[in-house]
């Protein structure tokens, strides 16, 4: 029995254990994400033992990895090494297959008995990806020579297509292989959008061989303001990037666990690390300085120059060679119109392009919209599509705009009554870098607001007053964590998990089937997981002194 349950152990009564009473080693399918639909019944179970053979489709490489993926987890969790091979099943096998039919190409099934095995059935590979996901967590944490798995079946697919977390590797730098274990993360949440924010103010983290200075300049900050800008600082440089190769290596790891990556090239706000760079880009005309300190800053890209649409699309072009997402995320919040009003280029653009103040919004407000009508209609031109935060409502929203949703959910319900596709990220609720505990003397510091895992449960992504079309147009959720107050992977762990959790069922679980407090009871078993890969989570649903991350 690991700490944590004996921790627990008085909070969550006996049944959350894996084993039966017998000691036997039984799966348990009420796992997190909770499936659609499990159906147990009393014929013969399955038993997984060490002559377990995992089974794939000949042929399908696809396949192949899944039940690579199945045995990686199998062998980690209860430390049986099972064969995988292509074809040649018998009744000892957990097989892999995409014959499901179902319009959900995530959906999938599982269907066990003693006689056929394991049958996990996608409607494609990422279907059958999210089948392996649910036997793995349906393992119990023993190192044990066989696990029982009860006889039935389980239906499921996801309530959304966008299932998303965004991560800020630009307040503080994150490697590869920390970017890479947060996308394992996500696979076992069942997510599949991995939004990363790549440039900010305090740095530019994507290599862009058309403007070298961006990285070269743009990636390094002298130092950080210690705390919520408090004047002193650390006076250490923090500075990272990752190279076109390291892209592509993430791009293809995420690929392979079903993620797609949605880059971020946050403009026309956000900009002062290529400002920096490049100071021609800026209204003014600088001298910048890659941001020490947190907030908005003034200095923004300049629209009135064509140079600065040339250096968009160069950024883009680059980026869009390395991303196969269909959404591009440009950004588009906290951009102040304070230079644009005084920039007589900016002014001359407002005037050429007829841009008139009204509706409550001003001529900049149009202006912005400007810029990101056009860098819409260049990705769309290349058959992307572009998506920015709900700022780019502001002067009208682009034609195609997909809208995401972060000053609470007017932004999303606006877009969705102007029938556009929107991602519901609120503030309110999806902010993973506000604090969990009200005894924040305890906690790591955080940017503030109070977030505790039983609200992240409570979001109900579809606003009710939308209509039954509009509310086609929720394509998901996504939880953010910004990392201006977490200085490491480990305070990221730290900030995601449990939360992460409660926003899976947000994501995945149809709404009638949610229900907390049996997901308290589900969880521990994924906190099993969590210690197993030696992941750092927060305690405070435990009643057990909180442990903050330490500081690299
Ligand atoms: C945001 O939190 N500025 C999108
Ligand atoms: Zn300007």
């Amino acid at each position: 029995m690991n700490l944590l349950r004996k921790l627990v152990l008085p909070l969550f009564a006996v049944i959350f254990y894996s084993s039966g009473v017998s000691g036997r080693n039984v799966a348990n399918y009420q796992v997190i994400p909770l499936p659609q639909e499990i159906v147990q019944n009393q014929q013969p179970e399955f038993t997984l033992n060490k002559k377990t053979r995992i089974v794939y489709t000949p042929g399908n490489e696809l396949l192949k990895k899944n039940a690579e993926f199945l045995a990686e987890y199998i062998k980690s969790t209860v430390g049986l090494k099972l064969k995988v091979q292509a074809g040649k099943e018998n009744a000892n096998s957990i097989i892999l297959s995409t014959g499901l039919n179902s319009q959900n190409k995530e959906a999938y099934t599982i269907t066990v008995s003693k006689e056929n095995g394991i049958r996990i059935s996608g409607a494609s590979e990422a279907g059958t990806f999210y089948g392996v996901q649910t036997i793995r967590k349906s393992l119990p944490s023993c190192a044990c020579t066989s696990v029982a798995f009860p006889a039935g079946s389980i239906n499921d697919q996801p309530r959304f297509s966008y299932r998303g977390m965004m991560l800020d590797v630009c307040r503080h730098f994150m490697t590869v292989e920390e970017v890479k274990t947060f996308i394992d993360m996500m696979a076992l949440h069942n997510q599949n959008m991995l939004h990363w924010h790549l440039t900010e103010d305090q740095g530019w983290r994507i290599e862009i061989k058309k403007y070298p200075r961006l990285t070269e300049i743009g990636s390094v900050r002298s130092e950080t303001v210690i705390g919520h800008n408090s004047g002193k600082y650390d006076g250490v440089p923090h500075k990272g990037f990752y190279t076109q190769e390291q892209i592509r290596d993430v791009v293809a790891y995420a690929q392979q666990r079903y993620i797609t990556i949605i880059p971020e090239i946050d403009m026309p706000g956000h900009m002062v690390a290529a400002l920096t760079a490049y100071p021609n880009l800026g209204c003014t005309g600088g001298p910048y300085e890659v941001r020490k300190t947190w907030g908005v800053a003034e200095d923004v890209l300049c629209l009135g120059k064509e140079s600065t649409f040339e250096f968009v699309e160069g950024v883009l072009s680059e980026v869009l060679e390395l991303f196969p997402s269909k959404f591009i995320h440009i950004g588009g919040d906290e951009a102040p119109r304070v230079r644009w009003a005084a920039c007589p280029q900016c002014q001359a653009r407002i005037k050429a392009e007829g841009l008139q103040a009204k509706d409550g919004h001003s001529a900049e407000d149009r202006l912005q919209s400007y810029f990101t009508t056009r860098v819409e209609k260049y990705l769309n031109g290349k058959g992307r599509r572009l998506i920015g935060w709900d700022e780019i409502l502001e002067g009208g929203l682009a034609p195609d705009a997909t809208v995401m949703s972060w000053r609470g959910v007017k932004g999303g319900i606006k877009a969705a009554q102007q029938n556009h596709d929107v991602v519901m990220s609120p503030n309110s609720h999806a902010y993973f870098d506000h604090y969990q505990s009200k005894d924040t003397k305890n906690e790591p510091d955080a940017i503030g607001g109070f977030l505790p895992v039983d609200v992240v449960y409570s979001y109900e992504p579809v606003p009710e007053e939308l209509t039954a079309d509009q509310k086609k147009h929720v394509l998901g959720a996504q939880a953010n964590i910004w990392t201006e107050y977490i200085p490491n992977f480990k305070q990221v762990q730290y900030m995601a998990m449990p939360r992460v959790a409660a926003m899976s069922e947000v994501q995945w679980t149809q709404p009638e089937k949610k229900n907390y407090e049996r997901f308290l009871t589900r969880l521990p078993r994924l906190i099993d997981i969590y210690e197993a890969l030696n992941y750092n989570y927060a305690k405070h649903l435990f009643n057990v002194p909180t442990m903050a991350p330490a500081n690299k």
